[in-house]
């Protein structure tokens, strides 16, 4: 479908020059559809309100908010590094040629073989979490002869205001090292020992979806007082501080909270107190996934079934739900929808979108007006960019949906719809139970 040739139907909801109506003949439904250009936008609103306006600053996008080949493309293009959180990630960067030395690798336990496959291939940064996997990546350095550039995660000990799942720098959390002296210096006075590892600063992440600065303040005074005091007693140099993503979107409304809003206070607090301290101030990363690509993509379901329960609510049930998008049922998460096939008419009815699956929480939107609504519409529901794709499953059996890109106008296929038998593919019937006929 090109911008040129389409006679747009003016009550078709058009996304990113496209008719969703006819995307979703063309493709199917559920239908996970992105823009290129609204991706493009957001990376650069990181290049000009954070690389250029701060010197001595990188930025990477964490993948585990949507990755595919394609996306590390774009990713590449735009010149942003990629925050990647299993092997799985690192091979689909891989396999998209990304450059390596711009992959940083997190995650609390990373298994000896993907922490070998990172030093095979010179991945940029591994951000180690614990004692054990520093001594695994020691040894994998050891046998291939390399010194491996890392930070350690620390546990920033403060709350990000945001579901209690998504918060992670609280000081009981499974993410990082534990501030108390004791055990943060042993572990830089181990990294500072061996002969495979180059320690280059610290890494904190505060939580996902937050609005609020404060916790990412508080975070980046408890590392620059971590570092000061690592520079007394042990001598060591912070080259580089990671303060992690979370930038929260809007699900909700139409309003976007622009880069600056988050970054300025935080760059400004860090300046302020490596000054106060006299430090030199280290190189500032950032890596948000969320703020990304969560706006830049909308889902496109048909409706089914109406259900009218007087006095109680109408369900309305979509053709995917939870496994599709299982955000609402994990973190009550909010969405706004449109009915696409209809977008100037009047929404004069309160309804709730429920999924197919066998799930009473399957619930997308409890509360949704629409118009008069009949089974075969498109229902398109709105910044499903970031973590629906990647969080996707095959529950009920239903096959993921397909992706496509929105690029200057032209829709592209970036991940074909799964079939059922992609479902049995890697499936074996053992031998005693295959009856014989
Ligand atoms: N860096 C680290 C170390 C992280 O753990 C995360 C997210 C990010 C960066 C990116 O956060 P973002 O900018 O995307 O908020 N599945 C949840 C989100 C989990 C986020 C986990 N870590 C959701 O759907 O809300």
């Amino acid at each position: 479908m090109s911008i040129e040739t389409t006679e747009f139907n003016h009550n078709h909801f058009i996304f990113d020059r496209c008719d969703t109506v006819e995307l979703a003949n063309r493709f199917g439904t559920p239908l996970y559809v992105l823009s290129e250009g609204q991706i493009q936008s957001r990376c650069k609103a990181i290049r000009d309100e954070f690389l250029l306006k701060y010197p001595n600053t990188r930025a990477a996008y964490a993948s585990k908010a949507f990755l595919t080949m394609a996306m590390c493309k774009i990713i590449e293009k735009e010149g942003l590094g990629l925050d990647v959180v299993s092997g799985g990630e690192l091979f689909t960067a891989l396999q998209a040629q990304f450059p390596m030395e711009k992959v940083m690798f997190h995650g609390n336990n990373k298994s000896y073989e993907e922490l070998e496959l990172a030093v095979t291939n010179n991945v940029g940064r591994i951000i180690v979490d614990n004692f054990y996997e520093l001594e695994l990546l020691g040894a994998i350095a050891k046998t291939q002869n390399k010194k491996v550039d890392i930070l350690f995660r620390i546990t920033p000990e403060v709350e990000g205001k945001t579901h209690q799942y998504i918060t992670t720098g609280q000081k009981d959390s499974k993410f990082g090292i534990p501030l108390q002296e004791e055990i943060i210096e042993e572990a830089v006075i181990q990294a500072m020992g061996s002969s495979y590892i180059n320690l280059i600063g610290f890494h904190f992440h505060v939580g996902s979806q937050l609005f609020e600065r404060e916790s990412y303040i508080r975070g980046a005074e408890t590392a620059i007082k971590l570092m000061k005091d690592l520079n007394i007693k042990l001598g060591f140099v912070t080259k580089e501080l990671n303060i992690g993503g979370g930038f929260g979107i809007n699900y909700t409304e139409e309003v976007t909270r622009p880069l600056h809003y988050f970054i300025d206070p935080i760059m400004e607090t860090i300046k302020d107190h490596c000054k106060n301290v006299n430090i030199e101030m280290p190189t500032i990363i950032i890596e948000p996934g969320r703020w990304i690509v969560g706006e830049a993509g909308i889902t496109l379901y048909t409706l089914g079934a109406i259900k009218e329960i007087p006095d109680v609510r109408t369900y309305i049930s979509v053709d995917g739900g939870l496994p599709d998008n299982p955000r609402p049922a994990l973190y009550n998460a909010k969405y706004r929808a449109l009915v696409a096939n209809k977008i100037n008419e009047e929404n004069d009815q309160l309804v709730t979108i429920a999924g197919k699956c066998c799930e009473t929480g399957d619930i997308l939107i409890w509360d949704l007006m629409v118009p008069k609504v009949a089974p075969g519409d498109i229902l398109a529901v709105l910044n499903t960019g970031a973590y629906n794709y990647s969080m996707a499953s095959n529950y009920n059996r239903l096959p993921r949906p397909a992706v496509v890109l929105i690029s200057n106008g032209e829709p592209h296929l970036m991940v074909e719809r799964e079939t059922y038998q992609d479902l049995i593919e890697r499936e074996i019937i053992p031998s005693h139970l295959i009856q014989r006929k």
